[in-house]
């Protein structure tokens, strides 16, 4: 069982990778923006607030992003957990190893996913995901086999994110450099930081990332 963080900036393709770790190692992937518009479509007033924060591309407060992991993380996952967009501060930093300690589980592998800012913006412009079952799609590097049609679950619903547009892109970017890229030197100085290469097509970044899980960890 394999705990890993995918840390990087938005588009740089956490959620593909985590999809297919959930896929092929039956890994739990826990996804706070996948949680948090969940909260959206709610329609509660909590649901509400976030849904501004989210589509002005700003972070939501420290404490409901702990507390929907706090509730998820419950119990052992067969394969591990996967972090997926979570944590993006310091205090979530230190909230997620107070909670795997207590939970007497480990981090195993921070994966730093490098990606340019200029690729970025391709990458969120032109992604839209199935409604129905969650799979990432993109208009030139990953189309749907048939248009308008979900290629795993056949589901016509396919949507594009409020926040993917280029004025959210930039605060969203913005937030990353300030608040989350700290946690790069905070991984790397307590050993756990690994880094690949999120450019490369999505096979070989998977490539890379289980290179890193399968390390020998004593
Ligand atoms: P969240 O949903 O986490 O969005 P994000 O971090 O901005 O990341 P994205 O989902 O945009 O990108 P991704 O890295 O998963 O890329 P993907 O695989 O889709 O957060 C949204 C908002 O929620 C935040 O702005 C904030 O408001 C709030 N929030 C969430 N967590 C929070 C927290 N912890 N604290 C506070 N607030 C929080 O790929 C992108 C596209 O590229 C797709 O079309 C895909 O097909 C394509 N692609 C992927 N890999 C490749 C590749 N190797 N080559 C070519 N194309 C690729």
């Amino acid at each position: 069982m394999v705990n890993i963080i995918l840390l990087g900036p938005p588009g740089a393709g956490k959620g593909t990778q985590a999809r297919k770790l959930v896929e092929e190692r039956n890994m739990v992937q826990l996804s706070t923006g996948d949680m948090l518009r969940e909260a959206q479509s709610s329609g509660t007033e909590m649901g509400k607030r976030v849904a501004e924060v989210m589509s002005r591309g700003e972070l939501v407060t420290d404490e409901i992003v702990i507390g929907l992991i706090e509730e998820k993380l419950v119990g052992d996952s067969a394969g591990g957990f996967i972090f997926d967009g979570f944590p993006r501060t310091l205090p979530q930093a230190d909230a997620l190893g107070r909670l795997l300690a207590r939970m007497g589980q480990r981090l195993d592998a921070v994966v730093e996913m490098r990606v340019d800012d200029a690729a970025l913006v391709a990458r969120i412009t032109g992604r839209f995901t199935c409604g129905n079952c969650g799979e990432v799609y993109h208009d030139q590097t990953k189309p749907t086999a048939v248009e308008g049609t979900c290629d795993v679950c056949g589901s016509h619903d396919l949507r594009r994110r409020a926040d993917d547009n280029a004025d959210s892109l930039k605060q969203r970017l913005m937030e990353y450099y300030k608040k989350t890229s700290p946690l790069i030197g905070y991984y790397y100085a307590l050993g756990d930081l690994f880094s690949v290469d999120g450019l490369g097509e999505i096979d070989a970044v998977a490539g890379e990332v289980a290179a890193i899980l399968d390390q020998d960890r004593g």
